[in-house]
């Protein structure tokens, strides 16, 4: 999406880029990571912002970066040298915590930039039970890094809790990939419910079934009345290459994976790489 917006500067008006928030949802294992790194390699696209909400941090390993060694943080990890910085100095205070870290998210600590995306990974919850920190600035400081990105891709962690504490802000396309299993298809009125119940919008609710699906299974999916896309063909190398730590950018182009999520990725509109 681009806005115009004035340039006061100059004194003129100039064109500037305000990112496509889009967010992967659906259970646990169903093959949301997967879709997002695959998204990432085939979407046309120079300037992509991946979030990685979930503690588990595995997009990084799809996508062939290892964060650590790129010397980046997870947002927990550096909430967390902020908290016992200020023990350590004796400081306190929940606003200069949260402007030091949108501080070092924005200024690279925990922002991995490559060619075609950067990558942010909230990490693993700060204590038990709780990362509700970091959630709260990852939430304040999407909307700000989205203005330098063309797509802002949000890989979700199963459950909805994200969608409840309304860390995504409003969302052009929403991907569910579910898996043929009872609960997975009563996750998708879940979805709706949530959302409405926390008053977030989104534009388009677009079904993807996964390797999983035959068939038969599959036309569930046509018949839900949702804007179904097509499944992801089950594909051994998008295996190999989990177990193998290898990127999934480098998976053949005619893997059924790829193929799957380049087709599924026009149907909604998208152009793709040829
Ligand atoms: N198209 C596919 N074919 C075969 N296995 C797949 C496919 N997509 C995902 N998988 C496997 O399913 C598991 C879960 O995938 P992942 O993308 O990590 O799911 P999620 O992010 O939803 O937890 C991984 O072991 C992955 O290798
Ligand atoms: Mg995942």
């Amino acid at each position: 999406m681009f806005i115009y917006q004035k340039d006061f500067s100059q004194g003129k008006i100039g064109l500037r880029i305000v990112g496509k928030i889009i967010v992967s949802t659906g259970r646990g294992g169903t093959g949301k990571s997967t879709f997002v790194a695959l998204f990432t390699r085939y979407v046309d696209s120079h300037s992509i912002l991946l979030i990685d909400l979930d503690p588990d941090e595995s997009l990084a390993d799809m996508l062939g970066v290892d964060m650590g060694k790129e010397g980046k943080k997870t947002v927990s990890d550096a909430l967390y040298d902020i908290i016992e910085e200020n023990k350590r100095s004796g400081q306190t205070g929940h606003k200069p915590l949260s402007d030091l870290l949108g501080h070092m998210i924005k200024g690279g600590d925990c922002l991995y930039k490559g060619g075609k995306f950067a990558l942010i990974s909230l990490g693993k919850k700060l204590t038990v039970g709780c990362y509700c920190d970091a959630d709260d600035i990852i939430k304040s400081v999407i909307p700000e890094l989205a203005q330098d990105y063309e797509e802002v891709v949000v890989d979700s962690p199963a459950g909805l809790e994200h969608l409840n504490r309304k860390i995504t802000p409003d969302i052009d396309d929403l991907f569910v990939i579910l898996d043929p299993s009872e609960k997975s298809t009563k996750h998708i009125e879940r979805i709706k419910y949530v959302a409405k119940g926390v008053k977030i919008s989104y534009k388009h609710f677009y079904l993807v079934g996964n390797y999983r699906f035959n068939e038969q299974t599959e036309e569930y999916l046509r018949d839900t009345g949702e804007t179904y896309l097509g499944k992801i063909d089950y594909d051994p190398a998008v295996r190999e290459y989990n177990l193998k730590g290898k990127s999934l950018l480098e998976l053949p182009e005619n893997s059924p994976a790829s193929l799957s999520v380049k087709k599924i990725l026009e149907k909604a509109g998208y152009k793709t790489n040829v």
